[in-house]
C-alpha cells in the first residue's frame, strides 16, 4: 500500500485555538487522521508550535504550518509506503532545527501521527500494536493513571497555585475498575463543592476550578469525597505545580497565593502535602531555570516521591541526559507536541527506561479528540499516563481508547488460553 495523497487542515482545539490536523489517503481507499495538541503552560525549549501571527484569530491561526503539509512534507511521502521511522527521518532532514522551527512541530506531528495510522492500517495492525512493533516492547501493558481532580494556576481563574491535583488508582486491579473509581469519586467531590456552595465548573483540562480557603482545603474535600465514594486506601495524590509559571527569574521567589516564597520554603510546603496526604508524585516542583532547587527537591523528596519533569525536559533527550547526570528527577512528562514526532518521543521513553526514570505519557491543556497518547502509552508500555479529569470529551476519549484497548488485550489473552487448553 502506498500513500496518494496527504492534505494538513486548519481546526480547533479544546480551549478554542486553532491546531493542525492531517488527513492521508492510501491508494486502497484507506483514509486516516490526525489531530495535535497544544499547551497553556509550556517549557521554554519545547518545539515551536508554528503560528500565522497577524490579526486573524488572534494571531494563532496556523496556515503556515498547514502549507507546509501539503507543499513541503506531502510531495516527499506521496507514493511511498507509509512508514513512521522514514517519514519522522525526512521530516528532521527538511529541517534540521533543533526545535522545528521551519516545518513547525504541529505541521511535523500531524504528519507523523497519521503516517503512523496508516502503517498500521497497511499492516493489518491496531495502533498500540504497530507502536509495540516499533518500540520492540517485550509484553504491553495498561498504564497507571492520573485523573486530574483540580485545575488551577493557568488552567483556571480560580488564583489556585497548583496547577493540578490528580488522585491515581493505586489500588485498582486494572484499568476499568480505577476509572470507575475515579469517576465516582469525581462525582462525589462535586456534590461536596456543590453543599459548601463552590462552583463545580472545570477547568481546561477537566478538573474541578472553584476557589479555595487555602492550598490544604482541595487535598481535605478529594480525601473526604473518595471517602464517601467508598474507596478509601485505592488512591494516592499527585500534583503538577507547574513552578515555571509561579517562578521569578529576578529575584529567584515563586508566587505562592498572595506570598512570595524561597525555593526551600516550596519544598517545605511539598513535605508537609507529603506527610499530610501521601503526595505519591510531584511535577515541576520548581522552575526549569532553578536547576538547584530541583536538585535539594529531588535529594529530600526522592526516595520518597516521585519527582517528575516536564518544562524541564520538553521530552527532549539532551536535557533528560542532564537530568540523569544532575540527579534531577525520576520521571519525566512525554508529550509528543514538545518534540514534533514519534520516533523521537520513543526515543525520549527509550532513554528514560534505559535509566530507570519513569515515564508518563501526557496530554495538554489544549486538546482535541485524537487519542494517539494512549495507544503510545500502552504499545510503548509506558506505565503511567496523565489524560486529564473525569469531564470534557478530549478527556474521556482518551479514558475509552485504554477501555476498549484493556478489553481487546483480555479478550486476545482469554483467547489465547483457550487455545493452549
Ligand atoms: P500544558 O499543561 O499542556 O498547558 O503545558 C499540562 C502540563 O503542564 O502538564
Ligand atoms: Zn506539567
Amino acid at each position: 500500500m502506498k500513500i496518494a495523497r496527504i492534505t494538513g487542515k486548519e481546526i480547533f482545539d479544546s480551549r478554542g485555538i486553532p491546531t493542525v490536523m492531517c488527513e492521508m489517503f492510501l491508494d486502497d481507499g484507506t483514509v486516516v487522521t490526525a489531530e495535535v495538541p497544544s499547551g497553556t503552560s509550556k517549557g521554554d525549549h519545547e518545539a515551536v508550535e508554528l503560528r500565522d501571527g497577524g490579526s486573524r484569530l488572534f494571531g494563532m491561526g496556523v496556515s503556515k504550518a498547514i502549507h507546509n503539509i501539503d507543499h513541503i512534507i506531502a510531495p516527499e511521502l506521496v507514493g511511498k509506503t507509509p512508514d513512521v521511522v522514514i517519514a519522522d527521518a525526512l521530516m528532521r532532514r527538511i529541517d534540521p532545527t533543533s526545535d522545528k522551527s521551519i516545518l513547525g512541530a504541529n505541521a511535523t506531528l500531524a504528519v507523523s501521527y497519521a503516517v503512523c495510522r496508516a502503517q498500521a492500517a497497511a499492516n493489518g495492525l491496531h495502533l498500540f500494536e504497530l507502536i509495540s512493533a516499533l518500540y520492540d516492547t517485550e509484553s504491553v501493558s495498561l498504564p497507571f493513571p492520573y485523573f486530574n481532580m483540580v485545575n488551577g494556576g493557568a488552567h483556571a481563574d480560580n488564583s489556585f497555585p497548583i496547577q493540578e491535583i490528580m488522585i491515581a488508582p493505586i489500588g485498582a486491579q486494572n484499568f476499568r475498575v480505577g476509572l470507575e473509581a475515579a469517576m465516582e469519586v469525581f462525582h462525589e467531590f462535586q456534590k461536596l463543592l456543590r453543599s459548601k456552595g463552590k462552583s463545580t465548573a472545570v477547568g481546561q483540562e477537566g478538573g474541578c476550578a472553584p476557589t479555595f480557603s487555602s492550598y490544604t482545603e482541595p487535598f481535605d474535600l478529594l480525601t473526604q469525597a473518595i471517602a464517601s465514594a467508598g474507596h478509601e486506601g485505592t488512591f494516592v495524590f499527585g500534583i503538577d505545580v507547574a513552578a515555571n509559571q509561579l517562578y521569578d527569574k529576578e529575584s529567584g521567589l515563586y508566587r505562592w497565593g498572595k506570598e512570595k516564597v524561597t525555593t526551600s520554603d516550596l519544598i517545605g510546603i511539598y513535605t508537609e502535602l507529603f506527610n499530610k496526604y501521601s503526595l505519591y508524585s510531584i511535577e515541576d516542583g520548581c522552575s526549569e531555570h532553578d536547576v538547584a532547587g530541583w536538585q535539594s527537591l529531588y535529594a529530600q523528596l526522592g526516595e520518597s516521591t516521585q519527582i517528575v519533569g516536564d518544562d524541564l525536559f520538553v521530552t527532549n533527550i539532551e536535557a533528560i541526559a542532564r537530568g540523569i547526570e544532575n540527579e534531577l528527577a525520576g520521571a519525566v512528562i512525554i508529550k509528543p507536541n514538545q518534540v514534533g514526532t514519534v520516533t523521537e518521543s520513543l526515543e525520549a521513553i527509550e532513554l528514560c527506561h534505559q535509566a530507570g526514570l519513569n515515564p508518563i505519557i501526557s496530554h495538554r491543556s489544549g486538546e482535541t479528540t485524537d487519542t494517539f497518547i494512549a495507544d503510545l502509552a500502552v504499545g510503548a508500555s509506558a506505565g503511567q499516563i496523565k489524560a486529564g479529569g473525569c469531564s470534557r470529551g478530549e478527556r474521556i476519549a482518551k479514558y475509552n481508547r485504554l477501555l476498549w484497548i484493556e478489553d481487546m488485550l483480555t479478550m486476545s489473552a482469554l483467547d489465547d488460553h483457550s487455545e493452549t487448553d
